[in-house]
């Protein structure tokens, strides 16, 4: 395995879903746990992320103890960015805030035949994201290449480790897969990771956890507990009991669509549907987000939690569709809507089949489980649905309202050529309305804003460039078809700094 060590750089994710895909697993580990887990683990590898933080500012969560520990059992560093200063600054080397920072895409020039540029050509496009700079290497430091205003842009230090300021991870760096194998190769790196094999150890797991017992799961039809539950019911069959909370504020049709999936599709025979306007009415007149994300959240443990206190009181284990990085960021404590869901005055114990796994990962297991290619692609769906998809006070027309637009947005960008790209697209609903002119007459309507992003894990987000002419018919199919509609906006913000959801 290849251990990746995250500074907190937004790409930490990305470089470990990279090596696994690579066919190399690998997991994020937290600095002042590195001895530890490698001592523990043994990796072949280690590679230390980017980060926020200058080396000169931050006291050293890792000290020369790894390194010297490293080359003792001879595991190879690779440090990006951030990763790539503090090998510098460990080996004795200067470090300074750059005159030149550089953001954006390079030119790189390589100046050694090193392994690390394996198929790579003499000059290379790159993409940095620097302030600080390297600007007097260690006495055992040689530079590998440049960019015009980075001398010390890749570096092997002491003859053994890699530090690159450049980012391999993000899809500019043209060649940065390249470099990413060319490190598991310096490794001797074996490629056997293949999340479609994991299936038999992971229901293996399941089964000798919770044995004959009763285990519960709720569903929503978003792929993490559709994979989830196909995964136990695979081995423990109708001792899994399927509930799907439906609180009224799902997309047009989902509903149906999600007990068709589970009841014919999928033929689980303990499947219990429970539609409740307890959610709305509890939302009624609360205009702040925050308030309104609260109340859904306990809203849905009371509701879990009846219903298993009346129907299913002998339940002893609860799935949970957390993915891995839920785990790791909860860890941190940055989102707390992704935390787990444990229903009140209950006593559970959880398992959680797909904590290990990222995304594209849940989505190749989901595959090979058999659930449709419509189920495995769909776009995921926040929890509190549509409720942070209207802004301000929720009504039932406003619910019409946005699942109405919703629906003729999806229509529209299946037939476009970007749908393959969009991570999320949805219709939200904006609180005032504006003048339109509808039929000669002035009318006062709501506003729809359109959000069409693409992502990689949703940590960031990037607009969708969508042809003017496909945006142009969703407006007019929106103000024409959706009654109390005079205004459709387009949101081009990324994240950060906006979020992927209005609310
Ligand atoms: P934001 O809006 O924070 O969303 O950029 C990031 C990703 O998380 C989803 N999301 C949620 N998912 N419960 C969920 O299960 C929630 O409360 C929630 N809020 C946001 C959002 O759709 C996006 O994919």
């Amino acid at each position: 395995m290849i251990v990746v060590v995250n500074f907190g750089g937004q790409y930490a994710h990305l470089i470990c879903k990279n090596i696994r895909e690579l066919g190399v697993y690998s997991e994020l580990i937290d600095p002042q746990d590195i001895l530890f887990v490698i001592k523990q683990k043994k990796p072949k590898g280690i590679i230390f992320s980017g980060g926020p933080q200058s080396v000169n500012d931050e006291a050293f969560l890792v000290s020369n103890k790894v390194i010297k520990y490293c080359k003792k059992k001879k595991i190879r560093i690779l440090g990006i960015c951030y990763g790539h200063q503090l090998l510098a600054k460990l080996f004795g080397g200067i470090i300074t805030e750059s005159k030149r920072p550089e953001y954006g895409k390079c030119q790189l020039k390589i100046l050694e035949n090193n392994p690390i540029f394996d198929r790579l050509e003499k000059t290379e496009q790159v993409w940095m994201s620097h302030r600080d700079e390297v600007i007097k290497l260690p006495t055992s430091a040689r530079v590998i290449a440049e960019t015009r205003s980075c001398k010390a842009a890749a570096v092997i230090f002491n003859d053994y480790f890699t530090g690159i300021q450049f980012h391999p991870e993000v899809k500019h760096t043209l060649n940065g897969m390249f470099i990413l194998d060319n490190f598991l190769r310096i490794c001797n790196c074996k490629k056997d990771w293949i999340v479609d094999k994991t299936i038999n150890s992971i229901t293996k797991k399941i089964k000798n956890t919770v044995g004959n017992d009763k285990v519960i799961i709720a569903v929503s039809g978003g792929v993490d507990s559709t994979v989830a539950a196909m995964l136990c019911h695979r081995v423990i069959k109708d001792n899994l009991i399927c509930v799907f909370i439906d609180h009224q504020l799902l997309r047009e049709q989902e509903s149906t669509e999600v007990r068709e999936l589970f009841q014919i599709t999928l033929g689980f025979k303990n499947f219990h549907y429970f539609p409740t306007n307890v959610f709305i009415d509890k939302l009624k007149g609360v205009k702040k987000p925050e308030k309104k994300r609260k109340i859904i959240g306990l809203t849905f443990m009371e509701v879990f939690s009846n219903i298993i206190k009346r129907y299913y009181p002998d339940v002893k284990w609860l799935v949970q569709g957390t993915i891995y990085p839920d785990v790791v960021e909860s860890r941190k404590k940055i989102k707390s809507h992704h935390n787990l869901i444990i229903p009140q005055g209950l006593s559970f114990r959880i398992v959680e089949p797909l904590r290990d796994l990222y995304k594209n990962e849940v989505r190749k297991l989901g595959k090979s489980l058999n659930i449709p290619d419509i189920v495995i692609n769909r776009q995921p769906f926040p929890g509190p649905g549509l409720a942070i998809r209207i802004v301000g006070k929720i009504t039932y027309k406003k619910i019409k309202i946005v699942r109405k637009a919703d629906y003729i947005l999806q229509e529209e960008l299946k037939k476009s050529k970007c749908y393959k790209n969009i991570w999320q697209s949805y219709a939200g609903l904006l609180s005032s309305k504006t003048v339109g002119l509808k039929g000669d007459a002035r009318c006062y309507g709501y506003t729809i804003v359109i959000r069409i992003v693409e992502s990689i894990n949703a940590m960031t987000a990037d607009i969708v460039r969508v042809e003017w002419d496909i945006l142009e018919k969703i407006t007019s199919r929106i103000t024409n078809e959706v009654k109390g509609i005079t205004r459709v906006m387009i949101d081009l913000t990324t994240k950060p700094p906006g979020t992927i959801e209005l609310e």
